[in-house]
């Protein structure tokens, strides 16, 4: 088992990184919690492989476990869900000092998050990360929140865990699909800031072996980047990076048929091609070509109409009256944060379409 305590100006809290975590949840939770009462939220795919196993070690402890379910999916990731989850709490009588435990994917995760933050203004929540995804990023770091029909995650608020149990072995029900949408992270995480992670991800010949050690690393660089930048003023938008294209591309195909992950994949290629290429250079996005293409990830741009595309980049709520922050990477583990105008963005990437589009 391996610890990682985050330090930030709102909380101090440990990460747990494990296999089989799940079982011992009463040693990490018992020392953190004041309150008998905890409210679960799962969704509709986790809950059958995973709730029970989590409600009978609580009661062991004993808790009192209520629980609601949600309908697994992005599209559900809304505020008629959390009006929803906020009627339950309130039925099951859940009060200022009790918990909210997070089960599932960044889904649940950002959800629960965002009821345990606003639901009586505000009380405990943990995370029970089991999606790769989840459990390299979404989970740490304290950003919750919603999805509008103008958007993703614009409604939210900035709230941290008090406790992330990441029990590896969830991974092993986890769709390949959805491992890959983690990996895309994880390798986003060793451009920006882990060159030596980059190696390891280059070198890696058995990735179950290797896995638990990609996301203590990618957690370690998350951590750093919260800690000294928790509120996303400067540094913390680095781990933007990939993600302005890759909000436009969700969106595009209507969250749907593609995971997060790949569009952060395909997002991190395609600008970092197209600054290259307007700087005449080309070095990290081949290295990052190379990664995605052993991890069979996709990397171009198939089926998109470029503009309308690139109209979507307006709405990311990244953006200003002069334009975006960006985010490129000036050598392999080393982001650089960019401010650039929309006509200047747009030019560049249609400049690099023979090789960003498929
Ligand atoms: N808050 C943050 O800092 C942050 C960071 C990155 C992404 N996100 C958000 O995270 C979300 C994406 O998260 P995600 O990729 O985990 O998606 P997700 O939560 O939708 O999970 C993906 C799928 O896997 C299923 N699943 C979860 N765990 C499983 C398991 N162990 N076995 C089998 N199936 C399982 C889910 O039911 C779902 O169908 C997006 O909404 C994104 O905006 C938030």
């Amino acid at each position: 088992m391996n610890q990682i305590t985050v330090r930030t100006s709102s909380k101090t809290y440990d990460i747990f990184v494990g296999r089989g975590l799940r079982n011992d949840l009463l040693t990490y939770l018992n020392p953190i919690v004041k309150s008998k009462n905890v409210f679960v939220i799962t969704d509709s795919n986790v809950f059958p492989l995973y709730f029970e196993e989590i409600r009978s070690v609580l009661q062991e402890g004993g808790y009192q476990v209520f629980h609601t379910v949600l309908p697994a999916g992005e599209e559900h990731k809304n505020m008629q869900t959390v009006l929803s989850i906020y009627e339950k709490m309130a039925t099951a009588k859940i009060r200022r000092s009790d918990l909210v435990i997070a089960l599932g994917g960044g889904v649940v995760g950002d959800i629960a998050g965002f009821c345990a933050a606003s639901y009586m203004r505000g009380i405990p929540f943990i995370q029970i990360p089991t999606t790769l995804l989840a459990q390299v990023d979404s989970s740490i770091g304290g950003k919750t929140g919603v999805d509008l029909s103008a958007g993703k995650n614009l409604v939210g608020a900035f709230w941290q865990p008090s406790l992330v149990v990441i029990d590896i072995d969830t991974l092993k029900t986890l769709p390949q699909i959805q491992i890959k949408s983690g990996l895309a992270e994880i390798i986003k995480s060793a451009f920006i800031a882990d060159k030596a992670l980059f190696q390891k991800l280059k070198d890696s010949d058995h990735f179950e072996r290797d896995v638990e050690r990609f996301i203590l690393s990618a957690l370690q660089v998350k951590r750093h980047i919260v800690e000294i930048d928790e509120f996303e003023k400067n540094e913390r938008m680095l781990l933007n990076f990939g993600h302005t294209l890759a909000h436009s591309i969700e969106k595009y195909h209507n969250f749907t048929g593609i995971t997060h992950g790949e569009a952060v994949a395909i997002g991190m290629y395609c600008m970092q091609r197209a600054y290259e290429k307007k700087r005449k250079l080309q070095q990290v996005s081949d290295d990052i070509r190379e990664l995605l293409i052993k991890y069979e990830i996709p990397y171009q741009l198939k089926h998109e109409n470029l503009d309308e595309l690139l109209e979507y980049t307006k709405n990311d709520k990244k953006s200003t009256d002069s334009g975006i922050h960006l985010v490129v990477i000036e050598e392999t583990g080393k982001g650089v944060i960019l401010t650039m105008d929309y006509p200047s963005i747009f030019e560049m990437i249609k400049g690099a379409a023979d090789e960003i589009c498929v």
